[in-house]
């Protein structure tokens, strides 16, 4: 049986989880809902599943408390708490309907077509000026000096610091991410990460108490002042938990999406052209980067009772992880799903953004991102191809993320 051979690899091998197709292809022909023996967490590959699992909140909690993977998440809250912070709630993200319908509603009204279409000129701006810093060299760093920027700035902007603590905000997203380590995350390393989070959190209530008094047009403030006459205001704990869900999910998955398109253009060189002289074409890549290499891999579910699915059952309160990333490649939906194929018509199905009451929030923003920088991308430069060899494995490793580093390219401008 199947388990002999996936017992050959494993999902927290740092070259596994760098390249992990080969390894979702061999789970979704024999062991589609396979247990990591890692973690004890039940693994989702197959496309269909997943909508079943994403759509099905009452079987499938997103309240993850009690099953928890992390050793030291006790640990965690307390240096939190002591250091004057706000210990995690479960809002938005960690809740099911219909609690969770009550903080969606609120964001929603945040993160409208309208405010995504009143940022737009300055998305492009901020693109080309960060292509104008190094158009000139014929050669970037691009993880360090685009990816990470550009939606870094968006975001930093939004959350009331200036562009230039863009690095201290990307410390304190990879802090707040580091729960995604978490199954052989160390002592030291949850402590370090707490102490930054903390950080993070201290600065943030002092904008947040700036915005309740002088409201601005940023999102901190929309936040503050997201409820209705006849609604609650977000306690300060709600709007702590909101922002690191924003800080964590917006940030290094537009990072990744825009360092993976990149490297799809190095890769297929002609698209690079293609996309040049027909900007129709844009959409569909864009929906293929998110299919083919999907910058949030898993995240996590608890079954709040046993469950079949896909003949294995999953005992009561088991974390489950749902694979966004292998049901992108899954060919019972995708043909040829290992290939990068722009014309093949069904791309925007991917479930990239999630499906269902958690479908992402901020995915009119991200797309807009992506289709701003590979626009102005292929209009600024040329040829753009690898300057030094990509690391081997290409991504850090995260079990939930594909993180992309040391991403030399040099090209022509144009
Ligand atoms: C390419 C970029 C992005 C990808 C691939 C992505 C992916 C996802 C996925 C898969 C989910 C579903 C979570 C679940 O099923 O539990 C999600 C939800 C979420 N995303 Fe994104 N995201 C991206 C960009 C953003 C941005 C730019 C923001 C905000 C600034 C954001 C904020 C959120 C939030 C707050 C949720 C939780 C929504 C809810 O639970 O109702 N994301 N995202």
């Amino acid at each position: 049986m199947s388990s002999d051979q996936a017992s050959e690899f494993s999902l927290v091998d740092p070259a596994i989880s760098s390249e992990p197709w080969g390894f979702y292809k061999l789970l979704q022909e024999e062991d589609s809902v396979y247990q990591m023996p890692e973690t004890g967490a039940f693994v989702i590959t197959r496309y269909d599943d997943l909508r079943q699992v994403l759509r099905d909140p009452e079987t499938f909690s997103s309240d993850v408390r009690a099953a928890t993977i992390g050793q030291f998440a006790d640990l965690q809250q307390s240096i939190l708490k002591e250091g004057g912070g706000w210990e995690h709630v479960q809002t938005l993200q960690r809740t099911d309907p219909p609690v969770h319908s009550r903080y969606r509603k609120l964001l929603d009204r945040v993160f409208t077509i309208k405010r995504v279409r009143a940022l737009l000129p300055h998305i492009e701006d901020v693109v080309n000026e960060l292509i104008d810093d190094f158009i000139d060299q014929g050669e970037c760093e691009f993880n360090n000096d685009f990816a990470m920027q550009m939606p870094g700035i968006i975001v930093a902007e939004q959350l009331g610091l200036d562009r230039d603590n863009v690095a201290t905000f990307k410390k304190w997203g990879d802090a707040m991410l580091g729960s995604g380590r978490s199954p052989i995350a160390t002592e030291e390393e949850v402590r370090a990460n707490a102490e930054i989070e903390l950080e993070a959190q201290l600065f943030l209530a002092e904008v947040f108490e700036e915005r309740r008094a002088h409201p601005t047009d940023d999102l901190m403030s929309a936040m503050v002042h997201a409820h209705g006459d006849d609604e609650e205001p977000l306690s300060m704990h709600e709007l702590q938990n909101l922002m690191h869900q924003l800080i964590t999910g917006g940030f290094e998955t537009t990072q990744s999406a825009i360092n993976h398109g990149l490297w799809a253009l190095i890769r297929f060189p002609e698209l690079q052209e293609r996309l040049r002289s027909d900007e129709k074409l844009m959409k569909p890549f864009v929906d293929e980067v998110l299919r083919w290499e999907s910058p949030v891999q898993f995240l996590a579910r608890r079954a709040t009772h046993d469950v079949e699915l896909g003949g294995t059952t999953i005992p009561k309160d088991s974390m489950v992880l749902v694979g966004y990333g292998p049901a992108n490649r899954d060919e019972s939906k995708f043909e040829c799903p290992h290939q990068f194929n722009v014309e093949r018509g069904n791309a925007g199905a991917h479930l990239a953004f999630g499906s269902g009451a958690h479908f992402c929030v901020g995915a009119l923003l991200a797309k807009q991102e992506l289709t701003s920088s590979f626009n102005a991308i292929v209009q600024r430069m040329d040829d753009i191809e690898l300057a030094q060899p990509l690391p081997d494995p290409v991504h850090s490793f995260t079990l939930f993320f594909l993180p992309m580093h040391d991403f030399h390219v040099k090209f022509k401008k144009r």
